[in-house]
C-alpha cells in the first residue's frame, strides 16, 4: 500500500516525508486555494516546491473543464517536473484528455470518481491512477470502501494497469479498510497517517519498560 498525503501544505508534506513512509502527494484546487496560492506563476512554483520535498508522484489538477483547456494546462504541468501527475476530473472532456495524455506518455490521475462505470472509462482511457472519493460517498450513506473493492476486482479481472488511489480518506479506519479492499494507494490527511500509530497498549507497555529500565540505574 502506497501512502500519499492529501494536502498542498508544505509543512505537513515535510512532516509526513520526515516520517519516512510517504510515497507521494495529491492536491486539488480546494487544497491549493486553502494555502493561499494565487496566480499561475505561484501555482506552478508551489507544485515545484512540493516535488522538491518528496521522492514520489505529485498530482497537480487542471483548472479547465474543457478539453482544449485541460490539454494546454496539463502539458504545462507535466513539463514542470518528472514527478508531476496531471489530475483530471472524470467528465467527458476529462476522459478525452486522459486518452490524449496517455498517448503522449503523460501520466494522469482521474479524479472525482464515484462509480465503477467512471473507473472503467478512466482505465480504458489509460489513466495512471483513478481517485474514487471514499469519504464523500460515506457522507451520503453510500459505502465508499465497497466502491474501492469493486474497482480493484474489476481492474484485476480485466488486467488494467490503472492504480486505485483511494481518496477523500477521513480517518485511520478508512486506511485499514482500503488495505483490506486492495487499494494500491491511499491519499490521506497527515492526522490519519499518524493516527495509525495510536494504541493504548503500546503506550502502556512503553511506560512500563521506561519504569523498569530505571530500576537498572
Ligand atoms: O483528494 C480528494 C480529497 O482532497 C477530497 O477530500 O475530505 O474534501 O472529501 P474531502
Amino acid at each position: 500500500m502506497k501512502f500519499f498525503i492529501d494536502t498542498a501544505n508544505l509543512e505537513q508534506i515535510k512532516e509526513a516525508n520526515d516520517l519516512g513512509v510517504l510515497d507521494g502527494v495529491t492536491t486539488n484546487p480546494s487544497l491549493m486555494a486553502k494555502e493561499g496560492v494565487k496566480g499561475e506563476e505561484n501555482i506552478l512554483n508551489h507544485y515545484k516546491a512540493i516535488c522538491e520535498l518528496v521522492d514520489g508522484d505529485v498530482s497537480a489538477e487542471v483548472l479547465s473543464t474543457d478539453f482544449e483547456g485541460m490539454i494546454k494546462e496539463g502539458e504545462e504541468l507535466a513539463k514542470l517536473h518528472e514527478q508531476i501527475v496531471v489530475k483530471v476530473p472524470c467528465t467527458k472532456d476529462g476522459i478525452k484528455a486522459i486518452k490524449y495524455f496517455s498517448d503522449k506518455k503523460i501520466r494522469t490521475n482521474c479524479t472525482l470518481v464515484f462509480s465503477t462505470g467512471q473507473a472503467l472509462l478512466a482505465a480504458k482511457a489509460g489513466a495512471t491512477y483513478v481517485s474514487p472519493f471514499v469519504g464523500r460517498l460515506d457522507d451520503i450513506s453510500t459505502d465508499g470502501i465497497e466502491l474501492i473493492r469493486q474497482i480493484v476486482d474489476m481492474y484485476g479481472y480485466y488486467e488494467f494497469d490503472t492504480q486505485v488511489l483511494a481518496a477523500s480518506i477521513r480517518h485511520t479506519m478508512h486506511i485499514v479498510q482500503c488495505v483490506e479492499a486492495g487499494a494500491d494507494v491511499a491519499t490521506c490527511p497527515l492526522s490519519a497517517i499518524v493516527g495509525l500509530l495510536n494504541h493504548p497498549l503500546t503506550d502502556k507497555g512503553l511506560a512500563q519498560f521506561v519504569a523498569d529500565a530505571k530500576k537498572m540505574n
